[in-house]
Protein backbone atom coordinates (compact mmCIF):
# COMPACT_ATOMS: atom_id res chain seq x y z
CA UNK A 1 0.00 0.00 0.00
CA UNK A 2 1.12 3.27 -0.94
CA UNK A 3 -0.01 6.06 1.82
CA UNK A 4 -0.65 9.91 1.26
CA UNK A 5 -1.20 12.89 3.53
CA UNK A 6 -4.46 13.58 3.91
CA UNK A 7 -4.24 17.53 3.53
CA UNK A 8 -4.70 19.63 6.49
CA UNK A 9 -5.51 16.71 8.68
CA UNK A 10 -2.05 16.06 8.38
CA UNK A 11 -3.00 11.99 8.87
CA UNK A 12 -0.98 9.60 6.46
CA UNK A 13 -3.60 7.22 4.66
CA UNK A 14 -3.69 4.67 2.40
CA UNK A 15 -3.97 5.54 -1.27
CA UNK A 16 -6.85 3.51 -1.48
CA UNK A 17 -9.66 3.66 0.89
CA UNK A 18 -12.99 1.48 1.36
CA UNK A 19 -16.35 3.00 0.80
CA UNK A 20 -18.70 2.02 3.31
CA UNK A 21 -21.93 3.43 1.55
CA UNK A 22 -22.77 0.00 0.07
CA UNK A 23 -22.17 -1.83 3.48
CA UNK A 24 -24.86 0.18 4.58
CA UNK A 25 -27.94 0.22 1.86
CA UNK A 26 -28.73 1.10 -1.22
CA UNK A 27 -26.81 -1.86 -2.86
CA UNK A 28 -29.24 -4.89 -2.71
CA UNK A 29 -28.96 -6.84 0.04
CA UNK A 30 -26.23 -6.86 2.35
CA UNK A 31 -25.27 -9.01 5.38
CA UNK A 32 -23.47 -7.43 8.00
CA UNK A 33 -20.63 -10.54 8.83
CA UNK A 34 -19.43 -10.30 4.80
CA UNK A 35 -19.05 -6.57 5.21
CA UNK A 36 -17.46 -7.06 8.23
CA UNK A 37 -15.51 -9.44 6.72
CA UNK A 38 -14.70 -7.19 3.71
CA UNK A 39 -13.63 -4.19 6.18
CA UNK A 40 -10.79 -6.69 7.90
CA UNK A 41 -9.28 -8.22 4.65
CA UNK A 42 -8.76 -4.53 3.43
CA UNK A 43 -7.43 -3.43 6.61
CA UNK A 44 -5.25 -6.50 6.17
CA UNK A 45 -4.42 -5.24 2.71
CA UNK A 46 -3.25 -1.98 3.91
CA UNK A 47 -6.16 -0.03 4.14
CA UNK A 48 -6.33 2.70 6.91
CA UNK A 49 -9.46 5.25 5.31
CA UNK A 50 -12.95 4.01 5.61
CA UNK A 51 -15.15 6.67 4.15
CA UNK A 52 -18.58 6.21 5.65
CA UNK A 53 -21.85 8.51 6.37
CA UNK A 54 -24.48 8.90 9.30
CA UNK A 55 -27.32 8.34 6.57
CA UNK A 56 -25.79 4.90 4.97
CA UNK A 57 -28.52 2.96 6.31
CA UNK A 58 -29.48 5.31 9.08
CA UNK A 59 -25.89 4.95 10.73
CA UNK A 60 -25.86 0.99 10.13
CA UNK A 61 -22.36 1.86 7.91
CA UNK A 62 -20.78 3.87 10.62
CA UNK A 63 -22.40 0.70 13.90
CA UNK A 64 -20.36 -1.47 11.61
CA UNK A 65 -17.10 0.68 11.38
CA UNK A 66 -17.48 1.00 14.97
CA UNK A 67 -17.68 -2.93 15.74
CA UNK A 68 -14.69 -2.85 13.40
CA UNK A 69 -12.47 -0.36 15.18
CA UNK A 70 -13.19 -2.25 18.34
CA UNK A 71 -12.46 -5.42 16.96
CA UNK A 72 -8.76 -3.97 15.49
CA UNK A 73 -7.87 -1.57 18.43
CA UNK A 74 -4.46 0.07 18.73
CA UNK A 75 -4.48 0.31 14.85
CA UNK A 76 -4.29 3.78 13.38
CA UNK A 77 -7.36 3.76 11.03
CA UNK A 78 -9.06 6.54 10.02
CA UNK A 79 -12.82 7.13 9.72
CA UNK A 80 -14.12 10.14 7.31
CA UNK A 81 -17.83 10.50 7.81
CA UNK A 82 -20.59 12.58 6.75
CA UNK A 83 -23.24 14.74 8.25
CA UNK A 84 -26.67 17.15 7.03
CA UNK A 85 -28.68 14.57 5.00
CA UNK A 86 -31.10 13.15 7.78
CA UNK A 87 -33.34 16.20 7.04
CA UNK A 88 -34.58 18.34 4.07
CA UNK A 89 -31.63 19.75 1.75
CA UNK A 90 -32.20 23.36 3.61
CA UNK A 91 -29.87 25.93 4.80
CA UNK A 92 -32.58 26.57 8.05
CA UNK A 93 -31.32 23.16 9.26
CA UNK A 94 -27.28 23.37 9.59
CA UNK A 95 -27.26 25.36 13.02
CA UNK A 96 -24.23 24.90 15.47
CA UNK A 97 -27.04 22.74 17.10
CA UNK A 98 -27.81 20.62 14.64
CA UNK A 99 -23.99 19.93 14.01
CA UNK A 100 -23.89 18.93 17.54
CA UNK A 101 -26.15 16.56 17.53
CA UNK A 102 -25.70 14.97 14.76
CA UNK A 103 -21.72 14.44 15.36
CA UNK A 104 -22.67 13.13 18.66
CA UNK A 105 -24.60 10.53 17.23
CA UNK A 106 -21.92 9.67 14.88
CA UNK A 107 -19.22 9.39 17.97
CA UNK A 108 -21.80 6.85 19.71
CA UNK A 109 -21.93 5.36 16.31
CA UNK A 110 -18.71 4.80 15.52
CA UNK A 111 -17.91 4.60 19.22
CA UNK A 112 -14.58 7.06 19.39
CA UNK A 113 -14.53 10.44 21.84
CA UNK A 114 -13.47 12.59 18.65
CA UNK A 115 -14.38 11.87 14.82
CA UNK A 116 -11.26 12.14 12.67
CA UNK A 117 -13.55 13.89 9.74
CA UNK A 118 -16.50 14.76 8.89
CA UNK A 119 -17.62 16.08 5.67
CA UNK A 120 -20.57 18.13 4.57
CA UNK A 121 -22.40 16.07 2.87
CA UNK A 122 -23.29 17.31 -0.54
CA UNK A 123 -24.94 20.01 0.89
CA UNK A 124 -26.63 22.66 -1.34
CA UNK A 125 -24.42 24.95 -3.07
CA UNK A 126 -25.49 27.96 -0.92
CA UNK A 127 -23.69 26.41 1.74
CA UNK A 128 -20.08 27.74 0.57
CA UNK A 129 -21.33 31.58 0.48
CA UNK A 130 -22.05 30.93 4.55
CA UNK A 131 -19.05 31.64 6.62
CA UNK A 132 -20.85 30.97 9.87
CA UNK A 133 -21.18 27.50 8.53
CA UNK A 134 -17.82 27.09 8.54
CA UNK A 135 -17.47 28.56 11.76
CA UNK A 136 -19.55 26.59 13.19
CA UNK A 137 -17.10 23.47 12.22
CA UNK A 138 -14.07 25.16 13.65
CA UNK A 139 -16.29 25.52 16.86
CA UNK A 140 -16.63 22.07 16.87
CA UNK A 141 -12.87 21.25 16.07
CA UNK A 142 -11.98 23.25 18.97
CA UNK A 143 -14.29 21.41 21.67
CA UNK A 144 -12.28 18.77 20.53
CA UNK A 145 -15.68 16.59 18.98
CA UNK A 146 -13.71 16.19 15.73
CA UNK A 147 -10.45 16.42 14.98
CA UNK A 148 -11.30 17.94 11.31
CA UNK A 149 -13.85 18.64 8.59
CA UNK A 150 -14.44 18.50 5.13
CA UNK A 151 -16.60 18.83 2.21
CA UNK A 152 -18.03 16.07 -0.18
CA UNK A 153 -19.26 18.27 -3.42
CA UNK A 154 -21.22 17.34 -6.25
CA UNK A 155 -19.37 19.91 -8.56
CA UNK A 156 -16.05 21.28 -9.28
CA UNK A 157 -16.66 24.88 -8.33
CA UNK A 158 -18.72 23.83 -4.80
CA UNK A 159 -15.31 22.13 -4.37
CA UNK A 160 -13.21 25.25 -5.38
CA UNK A 161 -15.51 27.53 -3.31
CA UNK A 162 -15.22 25.08 -0.05
CA UNK A 163 -11.19 25.46 -0.31
CA UNK A 164 -11.83 29.46 0.19
CA UNK A 165 -12.52 28.65 4.04
CA UNK A 166 -8.96 27.88 5.85
CA UNK A 167 -10.58 24.90 7.55
CA UNK A 168 -11.28 22.74 5.05
CA UNK A 169 -8.97 19.96 5.07
CA UNK A 170 -10.17 17.70 2.67
CA UNK A 171 -13.02 17.54 -0.68
CA UNK A 172 -14.38 14.35 -1.03
CA UNK A 173 -15.84 14.63 -5.29
CA UNK A 174 -16.16 12.18 -8.43
CA UNK A 175 -12.72 11.39 -10.66
CA UNK A 176 -12.83 8.63 -12.30
CA UNK A 177 -12.54 7.88 -16.19
CA UNK A 178 -16.07 8.67 -17.24
CA UNK A 179 -15.82 12.35 -14.45
CA UNK A 180 -12.40 14.16 -15.52
CA UNK A 181 -13.49 17.78 -15.37
CA UNK A 182 -11.86 17.59 -11.80
CA UNK A 183 -8.04 17.26 -13.01
CA UNK A 184 -8.51 20.71 -15.45
CA UNK A 185 -8.31 23.09 -12.47
CA UNK A 186 -9.45 21.87 -8.99
CA UNK A 187 -7.03 19.40 -8.34
CA UNK A 188 -4.20 21.64 -8.88
CA UNK A 189 -5.95 24.31 -6.92
CA UNK A 190 -6.88 21.74 -4.18
CA UNK A 191 -3.06 20.63 -3.73
CA UNK A 192 -1.52 24.38 -3.88
CA UNK A 193 -3.99 24.84 -0.74
CA UNK A 194 -2.88 21.61 1.40
CA UNK A 195 -6.04 20.16 0.78
CA UNK A 196 -6.60 16.63 0.96
CA UNK A 197 -8.39 15.02 -2.18
CA UNK A 198 -10.84 11.81 -2.03
CA UNK A 199 -12.14 10.59 -5.22
CA UNK A 200 -15.35 8.84 -4.81
CA UNK A 201 -17.35 7.27 -6.98
CA UNK A 202 -14.40 5.24 -8.82
CA UNK A 203 -15.13 2.04 -10.43
CA UNK A 204 -18.34 4.24 -12.12
CA UNK A 205 -20.59 1.87 -9.39
CA UNK A 206 -18.81 -0.89 -10.69
CA UNK A 207 -19.40 -0.06 -14.45
CA UNK A 208 -15.24 0.44 -14.52
CA UNK A 209 -14.96 -3.12 -13.23
CA UNK A 210 -16.27 -4.61 -16.56
CA UNK A 211 -18.30 -6.93 -15.16
CA UNK A 212 -21.62 -5.36 -16.09
CA UNK A 213 -23.46 -6.26 -19.53
CA UNK A 214 -26.86 -5.06 -21.03
CA UNK A 215 -28.37 -8.43 -19.59
CA UNK A 216 -26.90 -7.32 -15.64
CA UNK A 217 -30.26 -6.85 -13.49
CA UNK A 218 -29.82 -4.60 -10.37
CA UNK A 219 -32.09 -5.61 -7.44
CA UNK A 220 -34.81 -3.54 -6.68
CA UNK A 221 -33.11 -1.71 -3.66
CA UNK A 222 -29.89 -0.93 -5.56
CA UNK A 223 -29.47 2.83 -7.12
CA UNK A 224 -28.72 1.44 -10.00
CA UNK A 225 -31.76 0.32 -10.96
CA UNK A 226 -33.64 2.78 -8.76
CA UNK A 227 -31.85 6.22 -9.49
CA UNK A 228 -30.63 5.47 -13.24
CA UNK A 229 -32.73 8.76 -14.47
CA UNK A 230 -31.68 10.68 -10.86
CA UNK A 231 -35.34 9.53 -9.31
CA UNK A 232 -34.08 9.57 -5.90
CA UNK A 233 -30.93 11.46 -5.77
CA UNK A 234 -28.36 13.03 -8.14
CA UNK A 235 -27.84 10.75 -11.08
CA UNK A 236 -24.42 11.76 -11.12
CA UNK A 237 -23.49 9.28 -7.98
CA UNK A 238 -25.09 6.30 -10.03
CA UNK A 239 -22.50 5.49 -13.02
CA UNK A 240 -21.12 9.09 -12.64
CA UNK A 241 -23.97 10.01 -14.47
CA UNK A 242 -23.01 8.03 -17.27
CA UNK A 243 -25.65 6.85 -19.78
CA UNK A 244 -25.28 2.53 -19.06
CA UNK A 245 -24.98 1.87 -22.96
CA UNK A 246 -21.83 5.00 -23.39
CA UNK A 247 -20.51 2.97 -20.87
CA UNK A 248 -20.34 0.05 -21.36
CA UNK A 249 -19.01 1.01 -24.91
CA UNK A 250 -16.48 2.56 -23.45
CA UNK A 251 -15.60 -0.41 -21.06
CA UNK A 252 -14.82 -2.47 -24.30
CA UNK A 253 -12.35 -0.15 -25.39
CA UNK A 254 -10.68 0.04 -22.16
CA UNK A 255 -10.13 -3.59 -21.86
CA UNK A 256 -7.32 -3.59 -24.43
CA UNK A 257 -5.33 -1.03 -22.28
CA UNK A 258 -5.35 -3.17 -18.69
CA UNK A 259 -1.94 -3.93 -17.77
CA UNK A 260 -0.77 -8.00 -17.24
CA UNK A 261 -1.37 -9.04 -14.10
CA UNK A 262 -4.28 -6.16 -13.72
CA UNK A 263 -7.65 -5.70 -13.56
CA UNK A 264 -9.97 -3.58 -15.34
CA UNK A 265 -10.96 -2.16 -12.32
CA UNK A 266 -7.48 -1.61 -10.65
CA UNK A 267 -6.07 -0.29 -13.71
CA UNK A 268 -9.19 2.40 -13.55
CA UNK A 269 -8.00 2.97 -10.04
CA UNK A 270 -4.92 3.00 -10.43
CA UNK A 271 -5.53 6.18 -13.61
CA UNK A 272 -7.31 7.84 -10.04
CA UNK A 273 -3.84 7.59 -8.68
CA UNK A 274 -1.60 9.33 -11.12
CA UNK A 275 -2.60 12.33 -9.93
CA UNK A 276 -0.43 13.33 -7.37
CA UNK A 277 -3.05 15.58 -5.82
CA UNK A 278 -5.51 12.99 -5.38
CA UNK A 279 -5.11 11.55 -1.74
CA UNK A 280 -7.05 8.62 -2.08
CA UNK A 281 -9.68 6.69 -4.31
CA UNK A 282 -12.27 5.49 -2.02
CA UNK A 283 -13.69 2.24 -3.99
CA UNK A 284 -17.12 0.55 -2.12
CA UNK A 285 -16.61 -2.71 -1.96
CA UNK A 286 -19.17 -5.41 -0.31
CA UNK A 287 -16.88 -8.59 0.01
CA UNK A 288 -13.48 -9.61 1.00
CA UNK A 289 -12.38 -10.22 -2.56
CA UNK A 290 -13.44 -7.14 -3.90
CA UNK A 291 -11.89 -5.63 -0.31
CA UNK A 292 -8.44 -7.17 -1.23
CA UNK A 293 -8.57 -6.95 -5.20
CA UNK A 294 -9.10 -3.06 -4.61
CA UNK A 295 -6.30 -1.87 -2.16
CA UNK A 296 -3.96 -4.48 -4.52
CA UNK A 297 -4.49 -1.36 -7.06
CA UNK A 298 -2.23 0.70 -4.97
CA UNK A 299 0.62 -1.22 -5.78
CA UNK A 300 0.73 -1.46 -9.61
CA UNK A 301 3.74 0.51 -11.49
CA UNK A 302 2.15 3.62 -13.22
CA UNK A 303 0.35 3.57 -16.02
CA UNK A 304 1.99 4.24 -19.47
CA UNK A 305 2.30 7.67 -21.33
CA UNK A 306 0.40 5.68 -24.31
CA UNK A 307 -2.52 4.11 -22.12
CA UNK A 308 -2.83 7.69 -20.44
CA UNK A 309 -3.14 9.14 -23.81
CA UNK A 310 -5.61 6.33 -25.16
CA UNK A 311 -7.65 7.06 -22.13
CA UNK A 312 -7.79 11.23 -23.11
CA UNK A 313 -8.72 10.54 -25.95
CA UNK A 314 -11.79 8.05 -25.42
CA UNK A 315 -12.99 9.81 -22.62
CA UNK A 316 -12.86 13.50 -25.07
CA UNK A 317 -14.97 11.75 -27.87
CA UNK A 318 -17.09 9.28 -25.92
CA UNK A 319 -17.52 10.96 -22.45
CA UNK A 320 -16.84 14.72 -22.40
CA UNK A 321 -19.85 15.88 -24.81
CA UNK A 322 -22.49 14.10 -22.47
CA UNK A 323 -21.35 14.77 -19.06
CA UNK A 324 -18.37 17.16 -18.81
CA UNK A 325 -19.94 20.89 -17.76
CA UNK A 326 -23.15 19.24 -15.85
CA UNK A 327 -20.76 18.89 -12.58
N1 LIG B 1 -22.38 11.99 -1.82
C1 LIG B 1 -21.32 11.37 -1.37
O1 LIG B 1 -20.60 11.89 -0.56
C2 LIG B 1 -21.02 10.00 -1.88
C3 LIG B 1 -21.74 9.49 -2.97
C4 LIG B 1 -21.37 8.26 -3.50
C5 LIG B 1 -20.32 7.56 -2.94
N2 LIG B 1 -19.64 8.06 -1.87
C6 LIG B 1 -18.53 7.32 -1.24
O2 LIG B 1 -17.69 6.78 -2.25
C7 LIG B 1 -17.61 5.36 -2.07
C8 LIG B 1 -17.36 4.69 -3.41
O3 LIG B 1 -18.37 4.97 -4.33
P1 LIG B 1 -19.48 3.92 -4.70
O4 LIG B 1 -19.49 2.85 -3.68
O5 LIG B 1 -20.71 4.71 -4.93
O6 LIG B 1 -19.05 3.38 -6.11
P2 LIG B 1 -17.79 2.64 -6.72
O7 LIG B 1 -16.71 2.54 -5.72
O8 LIG B 1 -17.50 3.32 -7.99
O9 LIG B 1 -18.39 1.21 -7.07
C9 LIG B 1 -18.67 0.30 -6.05
C10 LIG B 1 -19.20 -1.01 -6.63
O10 LIG B 1 -18.28 -1.57 -7.54
C11 LIG B 1 -18.26 -2.97 -7.39
N3 LIG B 1 -16.89 -3.37 -7.03
C12 LIG B 1 -16.07 -2.80 -6.11
N4 LIG B 1 -14.88 -3.39 -6.11
C13 LIG B 1 -14.92 -4.36 -7.05
C14 LIG B 1 -13.99 -5.30 -7.52
N5 LIG B 1 -12.76 -5.36 -7.04
N6 LIG B 1 -14.37 -6.14 -8.49
C15 LIG B 1 -15.60 -6.09 -9.00
N7 LIG B 1 -16.55 -5.23 -8.59
C16 LIG B 1 -16.20 -4.35 -7.63
C17 LIG B 1 -19.23 -3.33 -6.31
O11 LIG B 1 -20.48 -3.60 -6.97
P3 LIG B 1 -21.34 -4.93 -6.78
O12 LIG B 1 -22.37 -4.53 -5.81
O13 LIG B 1 -21.86 -5.13 -8.16
O14 LIG B 1 -20.44 -6.00 -6.31
C18 LIG B 1 -19.34 -2.07 -5.54
O15 LIG B 1 -20.54 -1.96 -4.83
C19 LIG B 1 -18.93 5.02 -1.39
O16 LIG B 1 -18.92 3.73 -0.78
C20 LIG B 1 -19.02 6.14 -0.40
O17 LIG B 1 -18.15 5.92 0.69
C21 LIG B 1 -19.99 9.27 -1.35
Amino acid sequence: MEYRRLGKTRRMVGAIGFGAWAIGGDWGTVDDASSLRALHAAADAGVTLFDTADVYGDGRSERLIGQFLRERSGESLFVATKMGRRVPLDLAQYSPEAFRGWVDRSRDNLGVDRLDLVQLHCLPTAVYYRPEIFGALDDLVSAGAIASYGVSVERVEEGLKAIEFPGVASVQIIYNIVRQRPAERFLAEAARRDVGVLARVPLASGLLTGKLTRETVFDGSDHRRFNRHGEAFDVGETFAGVDYETGLALVDELRALVPASATLAQMTLRWILMSDAVTAAIPGAKTPEQARANAAAADLAPLPAEAMERIARLYAERVKPLVHQRW
